[in-house]
């Protein structure tokens, strides 16, 4: 027997959410992008049963899939925690001391940005500029920012976030 891949994970991957999205979509011209927008807000990010599904459908090759996802940074092939940890490195953030904010929250969560810890709870990102500069350094935790960090305020933030998980 030999059984769908998205079948034997196990963490099986509901593809009925990409059927409804591309049920919507799929004839539409150009709508690559915005069909891999809606399978990541479904699922926090696009799993690959998703994107294999959406190349099926589409007609087009995997790997043009797989282009697309690894091209636009706003992609993400792999899921990622409750919080999202973003800590702006742009370059007003950096001179205002991101650089030991980023290690320092590394070192907290034990995880390197553009990783997720083990109990999915948190993901840490280093992004660009994020447009408010004059509250540098930053860190943004899903929607919420933290403004004129210092490192001390590292454990504060991540303690608060596991408050509300215990
Ligand atoms: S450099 Fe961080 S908000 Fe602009």
């Amino acid at each position: 027997m030999c059984a769908n891949k998205a079948t034997t994970l196990e963490n099986e991957i509901d593809l009925g959410k990409t059927e409804k999205i591309l049920e919507k979509y799929q004839t539409i011209k150009g709508a690559l992008i915005p069909i891999l927008q809606k399978v990541q807000d479904e699922y926090g990010y696009v799993p690959e049963e998703a994107a294999y599904l959406v190349a099926d459908r589409l007609g087009i090759y995997p790997s043009q899939i797989f282009g697309v996802l690894t091209f636009y940074t706003q992609f993400h092939l792999k899921p990622r925690g409750k919080y999202i940890m973003k800590v702006c490195c742009g370059t007003a953030c950096h001179v205002k001391g991101a650089p030991g904010i980023l290690d320092r929250l590394q070192a907290t969560l034990n995880v390197q940005a553009g990783e997720t810890t083990a109990d999915n709870i948190f993901t840490v990102e280093r992004v660009n500029c994020i447009g408010a500069c004059s509250l540098a350094p930053i860190i943004v935790v899903n929607k919420d920012a933290h403004a004129k960090v210092v490192s001390d305020d590292v454990a504060n933030i991540v303690n608060d976030l596991k408050a509300r998980e215990a």
